[in-house]
Parts: C-alpha cells; sequence; structure tokens
C-alpha cells in the first residue's frame, strides 16, 4: 500500500518578540535528506510540478508566502493542501502527483531524500494512472 501525503509540524522555538526558529533534523524526518533546493519569484499564473516520482519522498515548506499544492495518489485519492506557515511543511511520498501554485513573494522550501534524478520523474499523467493502485 502506497504511503500518503500528510502535514508536518517542525518545532518553533522564539516569541513574538524577538522572531522565531524552526528546524528540521534526520532524527525527526520521515526519511533521510540528501538535497535540499528552492523554488522563488514564480508568477501567480503558473502551475509547477505536474509530476510525480519512483523514489522521491520530500517535505515542502512555504518558508515565505502561500503555496496551494494539489495532490493525487495512485487510485485517485485527490487533496488540496494550504502551506502558509513556515513551521508546517507537506510530506509527500512516492507516486504522489502534485501541482503546486505560488503566491508572487513565496518561497518553497523542499527536502528530499534523493538527490536529482531526471529518471526517477514520471511526467506524464497518463503513464500515472496506468500504476497500481
Ligand atoms: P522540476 O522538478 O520539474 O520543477 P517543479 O516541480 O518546480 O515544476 O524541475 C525544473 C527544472 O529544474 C528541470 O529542468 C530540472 C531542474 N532541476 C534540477 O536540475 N535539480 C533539482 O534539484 C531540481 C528540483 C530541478
Amino acid at each position: 500500500m502506497y504511503k500518503q501525503p500528510y502535514l508536518i509540524e517542525f518545532p518553533r522555538i522564539g516569541n513574538t518578540m524577538e522572531g522565531y526558529i524552526s528546524v528540521a533534523e534526520n532524527k525527526t524526518l520521515p526519511f533521510g535528506t540528501n538535497r535540499v533546493y528552492w523554488t522563488y519569484y514564480t508568477p501567480e499564473s503558473i502551475r509547477r510540478g505536474g509530476h510525480a516520482h519512483h523514489q522521491l519522498e520530500q517535505i515542502l515548506v512555504a518558508v515565505s508566502g502561500k503555496i496551494i499544492v494539489e495532490t493525487e495518489m495512485p487510485g485517485g485519492v485527490k487533496e488540496r493542501f494550504i502551506l502558509e506557515s513556515p513551521n508546517v511543511g507537506l510530506y509527500m511520498p512516492i507516486y504522489c502527483w502534485h501541482i503546486m501554485q505560488y503566491t508572487h513573494s513565496s518561497v518553497q522550501m523542499c527536502i528530499a531524500n534523493m538527490v536529482y534524478d531526471e529518471k526517477d520523474y514520471i511526467r506524464d499523467y497518463n503513464e500515472f494512472l496506468r500504476l497500481p493502485r
């Protein structure tokens, strides 16, 4: 059975007077980290993503602004997540088809279990639909 996407709350250290620090460490993540990348200045009219992965698991965080993430798992379960708290991330398991839309000022940080590998991508939605349920 496939793992499902879910929200993760990171620790939030600090207070309104001094500001906050949030932390992600391998010991509290659902996977070991091998890559961090970030996405920014995406026009609001653009929908990014539109793919799934064979082995990649990742956690998306809107460290600034707001990101709407639509997910679909093999079998057709669709969900919509709104990321707008810097201490909340969205865990996306393998085979999670995802589409993201950003407010212009938003910055998406992504923590991933694997280095970049184009061969790991499923970019053809029909191929995704043919995956076993
Ligand atoms: P892609 O993962 O398709 O972006 P998004 O999911 O935000 O739509 O990647 C876009 C381009 O950037 C693609 O040509 C591959 C390249 N890229 C890397 O070279 N390394 C990376 O770690 C990532 C995430 C993308």
